[in-house]
């Protein structure tokens, strides 16, 4: 939170915030498609009872009175956190649709965006987070520690 500029928040997503733009973030990053508010809380809803599973992160704008002034959410980022038999009962973390909104980038949201789902992967007691990411954001997610490996596969239906 302290590592943000002035004039910014980190929290994790309301219920409420369909109408803070969650969707409009999102929609720099990946075609939505219509999603009315009631089918976006029914989603939020479904996460909230998968208690430790998923964690979504917003980075809100504020104004001069903080909090309570808040305008609009202008990053997000998820972490799901994944529990495994393997590894002596292992915890994964997937890291997962990080946006910053077109206009805010390039102030280093994002990599306070990941760095904080990061330290949220460690609390719960993740050994490791992966992604998958396009090529243009490899250099970003290098910065941000990582590093590459595997083969990423896809199977759509
Ligand atoms: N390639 C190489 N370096 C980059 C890139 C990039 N695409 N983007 C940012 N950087 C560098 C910056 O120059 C900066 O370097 P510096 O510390 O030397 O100055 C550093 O990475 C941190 O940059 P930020 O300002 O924190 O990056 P920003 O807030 O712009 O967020 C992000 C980067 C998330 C990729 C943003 O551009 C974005 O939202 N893009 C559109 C959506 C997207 O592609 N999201 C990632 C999908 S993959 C996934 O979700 C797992």
């Amino acid at each position: 939170q302290s590592l943000l500029p002035t004039g910014y928040t980190f929290r994790s997503l309301r219920r409420s915030d369909y109408k803070l733009g969650h969707l409009d973030v999102l929609a720099d990053l990946a075609h939505i498609g219509d999603i009315s508010e009631e089918e976006w809380i029914e989603r939020f809803d479904y996460l909230a009872r998968c208690g430790g599973t998923y964690f979504v992160l917003v980075i809100v704008e504020v104004g001069d009175d903080g909090d309570r002034g808040e305008k609009r959410i202008v990053g997000t980022g998820t972490l799901v956190v994944e529990r495994k038999f393997l590894f002596k009962l292992g915890i994964q973390g997937h890291i997962e649709d990080i946006g910053i909104k077109a206009d805010q980038q390039g102030k280093g949201l994002g990599v306070k965006m990941l760095k904080a789902l990061d330290s949220i992967a460690k609390d719960v007691g993740c050994y490791k987070t992966i992604l998958d990411c396009s090529a243009k954001n490899e250099g970003f997610y290098v910065k941000c520690g990582y590093e590459k490996a595997g083969t990423e596969m896809q199977h759509y239906f």
